[in-house]
C-alpha cells in the first residue's frame, strides 16, 4: 500500500508523511487525485494559485528544460545569434521583495544589454519547489535562483545557516553589516565549487511566528508541529521552545497549514501575506527573533561564458536590483503587517518585553548547539561584525 494514497489520513503525521512521500515520489497532477477519497482530495487539491497554473504544459516545460540543460545551457556558441536567455526561478509571489527586485532585474538586464539578455522570471514555484530548484540549477536547466540563506546547507555548505541562528541580528544595519563586508564574501566564495557563482544578498526580513492559538510565553509553544525551512538550526531553534519543527517545501506550507498538517510556522510579514497564510493562522506574533534573506545566484559556467561586456551589465543591473530588493523590504513587511492586521483574519500580538526575554532565554543556546556544525570561526566573525554579546546579561524573573 502506497503510503498517502489509501492509508486513513486522519492524523496529522499520517497526513504529513504522506506530503513528503508524495513531494519525493510524484508532481502534484497525476493519478493520486482520481483513486483519492472525498476527504483526500481536500488535503490532495492544490491551493488556489497551484489551481491556475496548467500542469501538463508546466510539467512538460520541466521536462522540456531539463532535457535541453546538458546540451545547450553551456554552449558558448549560443550566445552568438539571438538574445541570451536566463531563466530565474523563485518560490515568493510577485509583490514580495524578492519578487520585486527579480522583476526589476529582468528589466534592467534588457536595457542595459540592448536586449542582448533575455531574463524569464519564473514565480510562485511554478518551475521548480526549493530543493528542486538548487538541482536544477546546478544541471544548468535554470540559470538564475535567489533562494533563502536556510536552504544552502543542501549544497553542504552549512555555514549559511548562521543566518537562521535565532537572535543573532537586531536590525537591518547588523545585518548588512554581516552581507556587504568579508563574512558575506567569504560565504558566497564557497559556492563556486558547487557550480554555483553568488552575485549578491537580498533582504527580506525578520520573522513572526503563527499557530490558531495565541503565542505568547515559551509554553505557548510546548507540542506546535511548526513548518521550517530545511536548516538544522531552525530545526534546534523550535526544539529549544518545545515545538515538534517539521520541514516542508514553501509551496507546500499554506496548504499543510490549511489542512492542519502542521499547526504552525516563522516567516516575515510579506511572505505570510502574499501566500494567504494569515487566512488559516488565527493568531500571530512578531517575535523577530529571527531573519529570513536571500543569496542571488547563478550557474558558474553559464556565468563564466558570457561575454564580458555582458556580463558587466548583468553586473550593473544586479547592483541596482540589489538596491531595489533592500530598499522595499522593510516597508513591504510594515504594510504586509499591517494588511495582516485590517483582514481580521489573524490576531496579532506584540510581544512584551518580557516574553521576549524569555524567549530569548531559550533559543540563545542554541547558537552554541550549532558551533560545531556551522563553523565556530564564522559565528565569532558574525558576532564581530556586528557586536553580537553571546549571551548577554538578561534580567531574570524574580523567583
Ligand atoms: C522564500 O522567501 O524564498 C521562501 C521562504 C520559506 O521557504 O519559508
Amino acid at each position: 500500500m502506497q503510503p498517502g494514497v489509501n492509508e486513513p489520513m486522519n492524523n496529522p503525521q499520517s497526513r504529513l508523511q504522506a506530503l513528503k512521500n508524495r513531494r519525493q515520489s510524484r508532481p502534484m497532477w497525476d493519478s493520486t487525485m482520481a483513486a483519492a477519497s472525498a476527504p483526500e482530495k481536500q488535503f490532495l487539491t492544490p491551493k488556489r494559485e497551484d489551481t491556475m497554473r496548467p500542469p501538463t504544459s508546466v510539467n512538460a516545460l520541466r521536462r522540456g528544460l531539463l532535457a535541453l540543460a546538458v546540451s545547450a545551457a553551456f554552449v558558448p556558441a549560443a550566445f552568438a545569434e539571438g538574445p541570451i536567455v536566463i531563466k530565474f526561478s523563485h518560490v515568493v509571489a510577485s509583490d514580495t521583495p524578492k519578487g520585486k527586485a527579480a522583476e526589476f532585474f529582468a528589466r534592467r538586464a534588457g536595457e542595459l544589454t540592448k536586449g542582448r539578455v533575455k531574463v524569464e522570471v519564473y514565480l510562485n514555484s511554478q518551475l521548480y519547489k526549493d530543493k528542486e530548484e538548487i538541482e536544477a540549477l546546478q544541471l544548468g536547466s535554470v540559470q538564475m535562483l535567489a533562494p533563502s540563506l536556510s536552504k544552502f546547507a543542501h549544497l553542504g555548505v552549512k555555514e549559511f545557516e548562521a543566518f537562521d541562528l535565532p537572535f543573532i541580528f537586531n536590525d537591518y544595519n547588523d545585518l548588512h553589516a554581516v552581507t556587504s563586508g568579508p563574512v558575506g564574501r567569504k560565504l558566497l566564495q564557497k559556492l563556486e565549487s558547487r557550480g554555483i557563482t553568488g552575485l549578491a544578498y537580498w533582504d527580506n526580513g525578520f520573522k513572526v511566528m503563527s499557530a490558531n492559538k495565541p503565542l505568547k510565553s515559551v509554553s505557548d509553544y510546548k507540542g506546535l508541529r511548526m513548518r521550517i525551512q530545511p536548516s538544522k538550526v531552525l530545526d534546534a531553534q523550535m526544539r529549544a521552545v518545545g515545538a515538534l519543527p517539521q520541514v516542508l517545501a514553501f509551496s507546500e506550507t499554506y496548504q499543510a497549514l490549511q489542512t492542519r498538517v502542521v499547526d504552525g510556522t516563522e516567516n516575515p510579514p510579506s511572505n505570510l501575506y502574499t501566500q494567504k497564510m494569515h487566512e488559516v493562522q488565527k493568531h500571530l506574533s512578531t517575535t523577530n527573533h529571527g531573519y529570513l534573506g536571500y543569496a542571488v545566484v547563478v550557474n558558474k559556467k553559464f556565468w563564466d561564458g558570457l561575454p564580458g561586456n555582458i556580463r558587466a551589465a548583468l553586473t550593473q543591473a544586479m547592483t541596482e536590483a540589489t538596491q531595489v530588493a533592500n530598499d522595499t523590504a522593510f516597508q513591504d513587511n510594515l504594510e504586509a503587517l499591517n494588511r495582516i492586521k485590517a483582514s481580521g483574519k489573524s490576531t496579532v500580538h506584540e510581544p512584551t518585553m518580557e516574553e521576549r526575554r524569555q524567549l530569548m532565554r531559550a533559543m540563545l543556546p542554541v547558537h552554541q548547539q550549532m558551533a560545531t556544525r556551522i563553523g565556530a570561526q564564522t559565528i565569532a566573525e558574525i558576532y564581530q561584525a556586528t557586536g553580537f554579546k553571546p549571551l548577554p546579561a538578561l534580567p531574570r524573573p524574580a523567583p
